[in-house]
């Protein structure tokens, strides 16, 4: 087999450059990726768990309700009234609150405790990780 030639031996060292740059830029916006995928996966965020209050909770963007009905214990419902589809306004003394014609609704578990609604609030799924809720 001949010496390789000089003209050869700077060919092989450019793509040897080339080809560990490559490798370093796919290396590098792998986990940025990964990252963007897991917390679309997860959903959107909803809050914070330090900013729903224990024993009530708060009405987000005027469409969901997520409750805290225990210390730890996180709950979410569509903020779409079951009577006739106003938005809840107000979460008080345990009950998420219907203004409209008075409905309320157990933070707990979104059941009637009022009428005239007679059907609960719809139960969204969550996830609850590092502080923040999101919808699954
Ligand atoms: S729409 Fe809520 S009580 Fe009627």
């Amino acid at each position: 087999m001949p010496a390789p030639t000089r003209r050869f031996m700077i060919f092989r060292g450019l793509a040897g450059g080339a080809a560990a740059v490559i490798a370093s830029a796919t290396a590098w916006v792998r986990p940025a990726e990964a990252s963007e995928e897991s917390e679309e996966a997860a959903g959107p965020i909803l809050a914070k768990t330090k900013s729903i209050p224990v024993g009530g909770g708060r009405i987000i963007n005027g469409k969901w309700v997520v409750t805290q009905p225990v210390k730890g214990t996180f709950r979410a419902f569509s903020a779409k009234c079951t009577h006739q589809g106003c938005p809840v306004s107000t979460i008080r003394g345990g009950t998420i609150n219907c203004a409209c014609h008075g409905s309320r609704f157990r933070i707990a578990d979104g059941s009637v405790a009022k009428g005239p609604a007679r059907r609960p609030l719809a139960r969204k799924k969550i996830k609850v990780s590092k502080g923040v809720i999101r919808l699954s």
